[in-house]
């Protein structure tokens, strides 16, 4: 050891002591010559930490922590929670990054082309129009004021809305038609075509008793036909049901329903006045059910008053109800050994698609007793069908056939209804070179 080791002087002393004021560095002091003893010494002077970072170059050490296992549990836990936490995060920015890449990889490119090619030859095969009309209550009042505005009904209004259902038909099979033309037309005639005095009330209100109705309506339906027949070139087939405001007897009666029925009465006008007339084939069965095929499709044709169910259910109305008769007619007719596969009906006047088959609607529309009922009111219109030999039912309208001088129920909804979303417009987008 040197003597200037042994002795420090004052001066270098001095120095030392103010070089680790300003924070010399250990490695520094030792290069211009201060021993490790005499650094020591000098911070202890000073009070300075021995593990000092500035004076010693080495990493401070943390002070040792309790060995608490309490503490150490709890640290655990946290830590492996951190673990599970971070885990997570990493999956759902992957994740994320994975759908981020799926969608720009999706919209980088348009969609390819796809092309529906139409079935070569075409298919041929001509469709069969089948009508059901029914519930046309000739002869019926239904008076604006009592209906607050919103239907009425009587017989220049029910001729107009006839004239309009034939009218319509004929469009719709020749004009608005397509492919081949109709091969045949069938029209279901579904019994209550006249109001009857079926009822007291009825028979006070009426604007026509049972038989001048019965007369007048023939006459406007042998023009209908006439010009369904004009019109189309197919062959018409009317099939004439019994229902229960046509009845001539006060109350319901299951014998010779059919016999004793107006509706079927209307049916022998009109096949008189039609008499001679080619193309025009009519069929009355005795029953008050007509079952016949199209395309080996069977059709049941009933009109809704003798389907083992009647009456409304709740707020469903009378859709349970039709619904509920119609799988019993098909028990029935399963239990014969005839498979149906189409129902249709009327005696509701409330236009319906079910499972089993479709509810007509009515001519006159809304009346007093269904606003007793505070049933729906349903706008009067009647069903079409389009019968096709391999699909079966291709084609449902219903034939709206009131007008807005008859009631607020026909009138086109006010403009303040309109809604007008922000309509976007796909960009136009450019394939990639
Ligand atoms: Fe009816
Ligand atoms: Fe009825």
């Amino acid at each position: 050891m040197s003597a200037r080791g042994r002795h420090l002087s004052d001066e270098r002393r001095a120095a030392l002591e103010s070089a680790l004021k300003d924070g010399a560095g250990y490695n520094d002091l030792r290069l211009v010559g201060f021993s490790p003893s005499t650094i020591s010494r000098a911070k202890a002077r000073l009070g300075l930490r021995r593990d000092d970072t500035a004076a010693t170059g080495k990493e401070a050490v943390p002070p040792s922590a309790p060995a608490d296992p309490v503490e150490i549990a709890r640290l655990k836990g946290r830590v492996s929670a951190l673990t599970a936490e971070n885990k997570t995060l990493a999956d759902r920015a992957r994740k994320a990054e994975d759908l981020r890449a799926g969608l720009f990889g999706l919209t980088e490119t348009p969609p390819d082309p796809v092309a529906f090619r139409a079935p070569e030859g075409g298919d041929g095969g001509a469709e069969t129009i089948v009508l059901f009309l029914s519930d046309l209550h000739w002869g019926e009042v239904v008076s604006l004021p009592a209906m607050d505005g919103l239907n009425s009904f009587d017989l220049e209004i029910a001729r107009a809305r006839l004239g309009r259902y034939f009218q319509t038909v004929a469009d719709l099979a020749t004009k608005h038609w397509t492919g081949p033309a109709p091969a045949r037309l069938i029209l279901v005639l579904g019994g209550d075509l006249v109001s009857g005095e079926i009822h007291a009330e009825l028979a006070k209100t009426n604007e026509a008793k049972a038989l001048p109705a019965v007369k007048d309506l023939a006459s406007h339906l042998a023009e209908g036909v006439a010009l369904l027949r004009r019109r189309l070139s197919c062959p018409i087939d009317v099939v004439s049901l019994a229902g229960n405001h046509g009845r001539s007897t006060l109350k319901p009666e299951s014998k010779e329903s059919a016999e004793t029925s107006y509706d079927i009465l209307v049916s022998d006008f009109l096949e008189m006045a039609l008499r001679g007339r080619d193309g025009i084939a009519f069929w009355v069965p005795s029953s008050v059910d007509a079952v016949f095929s199209v395309y080996g499709w069977r059709v049941l044709a009933t009109h809704g008053d003798r389907i083992g169910s009647r009456g409304g259910t709740g707020f469903i109305g009378p859709a349970a109800t039709a619904a509920r008769g119609m799988k019993r007619l098909v028990a029935d007719y399963a239990a014969r050994g005839v498979h149906l596969d189409l129902i249709m009906i009327g005696h509701f006047h409330t236009p319906l698609m079910l499972e089993e088959g479709f509810v007509n609607g009515c001519l006159p529309g809304p009346s007093e007793y269904s606003r007793d009922g505070r049933f729906r009111p349903a706008p009067a219109r009647q069903i079409w069908l389009t019968i096709h030999p391999r699909r079966g039912v291709t084609a449902t309208r219903w034939i709206n056939v009131g007008s807005p001088s008859e009631g607020a129920l026909y009138a086109p909804p006010p403009e303040d209804r309109e809604l007008r979303p922000r309509w976007r417009v796909p960009a136009v987008s450019v394939p990639r070179e």
